[in-house]
C-alpha cells in the first residue's frame, strides 16, 4: 500500500493539565517521537503486516532522520520521502494525566509533499497534513483510496466524490458536511473517541463498535491507527463488524501507550489484546 503523508517530530510535553490562554505551566517532563500523520498510518499498517510505501518530504536536517528513525527500522518503503527546502515538520504536542491532547503543527516539508501515481497500488491513503494537490492526486490513484480527513479543514467535493473510505472524527464529519454529501460516499467511518466509532455505506450505518475500557494515557496517533487498521481489515475483506471492532481495538491500545509511533501495536499486541478482552 502507498501512504501519501506528513512525517513530523514530535515535541511531547507531559502535563497535569492543559494550560489555559495566558497561562504557563510546568511539563512532568518532554519527550520526542517520530509522529506525523501520514507516517503514523504509515507504520500502523507496517506493524500490522502490511507491505508499505510513503510518499512524503523531510528537511535537510537532523530532525529528518529522527522522524524517520522507526519507518526505516522497520521496513517502510522510503524511497519516495525526498528531500525538500524547508525544515523537517514538527508538532507541538501537550499530554495531560487524562491521556488528553492539544497538537500544534508547523508544516515545513509537508506542505511540500507531492504525488503523482508512477507505480500503481492496491490500497492509497492520505491525511490532510500534506498539500490540497497531493490529496487530490492521491484520491484520484486506481485501487482502494482512503482519506482520514484530519487535522479538520474543508476538502473539495470533488475531491471527496474519490474516496473510497472516508474516516473521520465528530467535529471533522460536521466540518464536511456543511459541504458535501457524506451519505454519497461508499463507506465512512466516524470515530468517538472512547465511546468507538461507526461504519456507514451510502449513509446507512453497518456497523457500530466500542473499544474495550483501557488505561488510556496519551491519546496521540490513536485516530492514526485506528484508519489504518480499519483499511487493512476491509481490504482483507472483513465483515464491516469485524473490521471496525479491530480498528477500535487497535486504536484504544494505542492510547495505552506514550508518543505517536512508539505507542502502535503490532498483530501481535492486537492478537493479545483481543484474546484478553473476548
Ligand atoms: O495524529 C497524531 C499526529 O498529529 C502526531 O504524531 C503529530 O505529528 C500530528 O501530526
Ligand atoms: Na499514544
Amino acid at each position: 500500500m502507498t501512504v501519501v503523508g506528513s512525517v513530523n517530530l514530535d515535541l511531547v510535553a507531559r502535563v497535569a493539565r492543559l494550560p489555559s490562554p495566558g497561562e504557563t505551566l510546568t511539563a512532568h517532563g518532554v519527550t520526542r517521537h517520530p509522529g506525523g500523520k501520514g507516517a503514523n498510518q504509515a507504520l500502523a499498517c507496517r506493524r500490522l503486516g502490511a507491505t508499505v510505501r510513503l510518499v512524503g518530504a523531510v528537511g535537510a536536517d537532523p530532525l529528518a532522520d529522527e522522524a524517520l528513525a522507526l519507518l526505516r527500522a522497520e521496513g517502510v518503503e522510503l524511497s519516495a520521502v525526498t528531500e525538500v527546502d524547508a525544515p523537517t515538520g514538527t508538532a507541538m504536542i501537550q499530554v495531560d494525566d487524562d491521556g488528553e491532547t492539544t497538537i500544534v503543527i508547523d508544516a515545513g516539508a509537508n506542505g511540500l509533499v507531492s504525488f503523482s501515481d508512477s507505480r500503481g497500488t492496491d490500497v492509497v491513503m492520505t491525511v490532510l497534513e500534506v498539500p490540497d494537490d497531493a490529496v487530490a492526486a492521491a484520491m484520484a490513484a486506481p485501487g482502494f483510496t482512503v482519506l482520514n480527513a484530519a487535522p479538520a479543514r474543508d476538502v473539495p467535493e470533488e475531491v471527496l466524490r474519490t474516496v473510497d473510505l472516508l474516516s473521520v472524527n465528530a467535529d471533522e464529519h460536521a466540518l464536511l458536511s456543511r459541504t458535501a454529501d457524506l451519505d454519497a460516499l461508499p463507506a465512512v467511518a466516524v470515530t468517538r473517541g472512547a465511546q468507538g466509532a461507526s461504519l456507514y455505506r451510502h449513509g446507512v450505518e453497518t456497523a457500530t463498535a466500542e473499544p474495550p475500557p483501557v488505561e488510556a494515557v496519551d491519546g496521540t496517533a490513536a485516530g492514526d491507527a485506528f484508519t489504518a487498521a480499519l483499511a487493512l481489515a476491509l481490504v482483507e475483506g472483513l465483515p464491516d463488524d469485524e473490521a471496525l471492532a479491530r480498528a477500535c481495538a487497535v486504536g484504544a491500545l494505542t492510547t495505552t501507550r506514550v508518543g505517536a509511533q512508539p505507542a502502535l501495536p503490532t498483530a501481535s499486541d492486537l492478537d493479545a489484546f483481543l484474546e484478553d478482552h473476548a
